[in-house]
């Protein structure tokens, strides 16, 4: 229902007035997909509920550790290629980040691409509100539209933005929480949106040794586990269920055959949970599967470009080879 979707898209205003539209908690959109993945024999939540505005600082806490590679190798990335991405990017042009969160990381970059206008977008709106008017007053002659829009529905962006030399900007290889499927038609989506003279930053965790891969996501002082459990409270909130976070477990792992991290909440006894308008009871050991992270070589991940509708130009990498920048022009595919 496009309806629904374009509803989701909100202009971020300096006080936030508006409120979901629906129950005392979640919409009625998000109660029944929520209710689908608790009821499924294997259960699963998708991995956007992981962002209330207590998730998303916990997100920031994991960059900093030191098992958590992506953050930094990207920046150093950045850093380092910084001056050849704006040739390629270009100056003066319109810079879309998608999942801005803090937006830390296309604040660095605006020095380099000094962009006429930066449209943040982000599901975390509080989070993202909060992020913007900070960098409105550190960079006053941007223009800057921040929108709160759930990008794993379909998405149109509104008038507001800017149509000439729109840059796509997807850092943090977020684009592994979608299965290579899905990661095509979302970027189909992303160059829908993209005139000819468009193109998409992009970047991208790569296929490493799974002991690396397995310690970024279960680190030694649990901060990753409690952005995983830390789900079961916004779940709370937004179903009014009665998960008791104590009673379950994270669990963090790669999967060679599918190149994936797995990341799962774990029953640690039988018990039951109720929500609105539902209940399930978990035996000892059920899992609730709450995110993949896939990783890509770095073929593979111009090919799935290419599927898309975008033709890779350039890729920059850290000296061992374990994240990836992309940057890709528009094409017709
Ligand atoms: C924000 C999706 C890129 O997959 O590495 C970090 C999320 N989950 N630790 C990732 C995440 C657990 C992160 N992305």
């Amino acid at each position: 229902m496009p309806m629904t979707r374009n509803a989701a898209i909100r202009v971020i205003s300096p006080e936030p007035t508006d409120q979901p539209i629906g129950t005392a908690h979640g919409d009625f959109a998000t109660v029944a997909e929520l209710t689908a993945g608790l009821l499924a024999s294997r259960a699963s939540v998708s991995p956007k509920y992981l962002y209330d505005s207590l998730g998303s600082k916990l997100f920031e806490a994991i960059c900093e550790l030191p098992e958590y590679y992506p953050t930094r190798t990207e920046a150093a990335i950045f850093a380092r290629h910084g001056a050849e991405m704006a040739e390629c990017v270009g100056r003066r042009g319109t810079l879309i980040d998608l999942g801005a969160g803090n937006c830390a990381k296309a604040a660095s970059l605006f020095p380099l691409l000094e962009p006429k206008q930066y449209v943040p977008i982000d599901i975390s709106r509080d989070f993202l509100n909060e992020a913007v008017s900070r960098l409105r007053q550190r960079f006053p002659q941007i223009q800057m539209e921040a929108l709160a829009l759930d990008l794993s529905g379909r998405f149109m962006l509104p008038t507001s933005v800017r149509s000439e030399a729109r840059t796509f900007f997807y850092p943090g290889s977020s684009i592994g929480n979608f299965a290579p499927h899905q990661a095509i038609a979302f970027l189909r989506q992303v160059r829908e949106n993209c005139p000819a003279d468009g193109g998409l930053l992009i970047g991208v965790d790569l296929i490493k040794d799974s002991a690396v891969l397995d310690a970024a996501y279960d680190d030694a002082i649990g901060v990753t586990a409690a952005f995983n459990l830390n789900m079961l409270r916004h779940l709370n909130h937004l179903l009014g269920a009665d998960f008791d976070v104590r009673l379950w477990q994270h669990v963090a792992f790669f999967n060679t055959d599918d190149s994936r991290i797995e990341m799962h909440l774990e029953a640690r006894c039988a018990h039951a949970v109720r929500w609105q308008g539902g209940e399930r009871h978990f035996a000892r050991g059920e899992r609730i599967h709450t995110e993949d992270s896939y990783k890509y070589t770095r073929d593979g991940f111009s090919e799935l470009l290419r599927e898309a509708g975008f033709e890779t130009d350039a890729v920059w990498t850290d000296d061992a080879g374990w994240f990836a920048v992309f940057h890709a022009r528009a094409c017709n595919a």
